[in-house]
């Protein structure tokens, strides 16, 4: 599904990706780990087009994504999360949510800010859809609550219904448990686990061991922008390169 060869990006002399290469299977989540400032956050936006990389290609489902802008790569079925979530906080739940569904896009800005009288067919359907997501993550009682009133579990939460709403193949998780209790923790350890069953992949961005441990199929270990280890989680745990990382 996604094919990543030899991506470099340097900053100011520092190479956050030096030449990595990966790949992602269909209904597979893949974890990304590896120690600060390794390039994990890099490598997000440089997939979904924030960030434009020096040298390397990405391929996503066939189609040669390397310089595609964010919005054209969003359309052809990627998502992400962000560690710093950028939800819209003076806006409903509800809103932010709809922002998200992937198709008339323009026509779905232009309704939240100037409610017209007649609401499109499309739009009621993504409202219910909206509001089925918010049943599902057990917060339907915050639709019409603005976004930044809610706790910063829920508002993590919130960040991964937004991109479930795009209904994208493949979603980009950095750090979506980090910083929450253990009951919203769980609620979404539960969600990630069942995105493949709908036939989604995931790569999860997330430095806490058990959470990795439980939910990922495989796993990739970065340094320094480099891959320096990939396998099964129980592999590349024990990866005494892995291992020695986390001890420096
Ligand atoms: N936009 C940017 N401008 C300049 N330097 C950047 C930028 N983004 C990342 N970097 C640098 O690139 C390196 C990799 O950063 P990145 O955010 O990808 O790490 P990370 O693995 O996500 O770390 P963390 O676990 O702390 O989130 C770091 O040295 C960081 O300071
Ligand atoms: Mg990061």
């Amino acid at each position: 599904m996604l094919k990543i060869e030899n991506l470099n990006k340097s900053f100011d002399g520092v190479k956050a990706l030096n030449d990595f290469s990966c790949v992602v299977h269909e209904n597979e989540i893949v974890g990304l780990i590896g120690p600060n400032g390794a390039g994990k956050s890099t490598l997000f936006n440089v997939i979904t087009g924030f960030i434009e990389s020096d040298r390397g290609k990405i391929e996503f489902n066939g189609n040669v994504i390397t310089k595609y802008p964010s919005h054209k790569i969003i359309k052809l079925g990627i998502s992400r999360t962000f560690q710093d979530l950028r939800l819209i906080k003076q806006m409903p739940v509800l809103d932010n949510i709809l922002l998200c569904f992937n198709h008339q896009q323009n026509e779905q800005i232009q309704n939240i800010i100037f409610r017209p009288k007649s609401i499109s067919k499309v739009e009621q359907d993504n409202k219910q859809k909206a509001l089925d997501l918010l049943r599902y993550a057990g917060i339907e009682d915050k639709a019409n609550d603005l976004a930044g009133t809610l706790s910063y579990g829920q508002q993590k939460l919130l960040s991964i219904i937004c991109c479930l709403a795009a209904d994208s193949k493949l979603l980009l998780l950095d750090e979506p448990i980090a910083g929450i209790n253990p009951e919203m923790r769980d609620k979404i350890l539960t969600i990630i686990s069942e995105l493949p069953l709908k036939g989604k992949s995931v790569i999860l961005i997330e430095h806490d061991m058990d959470f990795i441990m439980r939910i990922c199929n495989r796993l990739i270990f970065m340094d320094t922008g480099t891959k320096v280890s990939e396998g099964i989680p129980e592999e590349v745990r024990n990866d005494p390169k892995v291992i020695e990382a986390y001890l420096e």
